[in-house]
């Protein structure tokens, strides 16, 4: 069995394989349901989330896993249980896996040896590592393919742990990854090159915008939302001078008129809605990953560099 802490930890072929299996799950449509399956898997979100938290849920349903919802307010970690002990708990009543979103970066380290696997939901500005898989999944359905493609990650780059984990991963898959956005949340650990807003929307294949990540900021934004959107934002203006071809990506939840104007949310050009849609495949095929490496997950028929 195996932890999904970062795709850093996965090979590429791994990560194909995922890819892959969650195309068949796709294409199987609702024969691809598991209902017999008796796997206990706990879902322990100690940070607000709609689509992960949703989509996990729905993965764990169709794989027939039976699911033990966690709410951080009405648990004992109101009364002071830690992080590790919950886990532990979760153990202890026989849970196979655990999906965890939690503020702390690196949290999963503190639980490494525990005998359940630890899917990470998102943890702090780290990582976010099935929301780049899904974001892989639906490039590669749009393009086919990564190596050679220019990705264009824009926003709140230093508090954003989508922006790491896709930046990390589009690199190693050979894309062009530029970064544009204020001076004051640059990330110079990120992979990628520097261009202004303007530059990196004209060049891009993919644009994704990054949610403001209000609540991780020690300083409340200095710009207006209506500045943050001129300077920054994918205006109607700036969508205009996008590539022929490209698309327009967004981790969710979308802040409308700030990060990006609200008709393109819905416009063609934007996979807002399919990125949400995919996140349901790839966190069935990473349950099954993580849970039953001999699956189909594990094994692709495609060489990495083709992903
Ligand atoms: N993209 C993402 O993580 O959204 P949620 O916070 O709603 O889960």
């Amino acid at each position: 069995m195996a932890n999904l802490f970062s795709l850093n930890d996965l090979t590429l072929t791994e990560i194909t394989g995922i890819l892959d299996r969650a195309e068949h799950i796709r294409e199987m449509g609702e024969s691809g349901w598991m209902p017999s399956n008796h796997t206990l898997v706990a879902n322990l979100f100690f940070e607000p989330s709609t689509r992960t938290r949703f989509s996990f849920e729905t993965a764990e349903k169709r794989l027939g896993y039976q699911i033990l919802n966690f709410s951080s307010q009405s648990s004992s970690t109101q009364k002071g249980e830690s992080l590790y002990d919950t886990v532990r708990t979760m153990e202890a009543i026989g849970a196979k896996a655990v999906v965890i979103r939690h503020k702390e970066e690196g949290f999963f380290r503190q639980l490494e040896g525990l005998d359940l696997q630890i899917l990470n939901a998102g943890d702090g500005a780290g990582n976010h590592p099935t929301q780049a898989l899904l974001d892989l999944l639906t490039i590669r359905q749009e393009f086919m393919m990564f190596r050679g493609l220019t990705v264009a990650i824009i926003g709140d780059l230093r508090y954003s742990r989508v922006a790491r984990s896709d930046s990390e991963i589009l690199t190693r898959l050979g894309c062009r990854v530029l970064l544009s956005g204020p001076e004051e949340w640059k990330n110079t650990d990120l992979p990628g090159k520097y261009v202004s807003v303007d530059e990196a929307v004209e060049a891009a294949d993919v644009v994704i915008m990054l949610r403001i990540q209000h609540e991780r900021h020690e300083q409340a934004m200095r710009m207006s939302r209506e500045a943050y959107h001129n300077r920054y934002g994918l205006t109607k203006k700036r969508a205009g001078q996008m590539k022929q071809g490209s698309i327009i990506m967004h981790p969710g939840p979308v802040n409308r008129g700030v990060e990006m104007d609200s008709e393109l949310v819905e416009s063609p050009q934007s996979r807002y809605f399919k990125q949400i849609h995919n996140g349901v495949l790839v966190r069935m095929a990473a349950l099954e990953w993580a849970i039953h490496p001999d699956s189909q997950a594990v094994h692709s028929s495609r060489v990495p560099e083709s992903i």
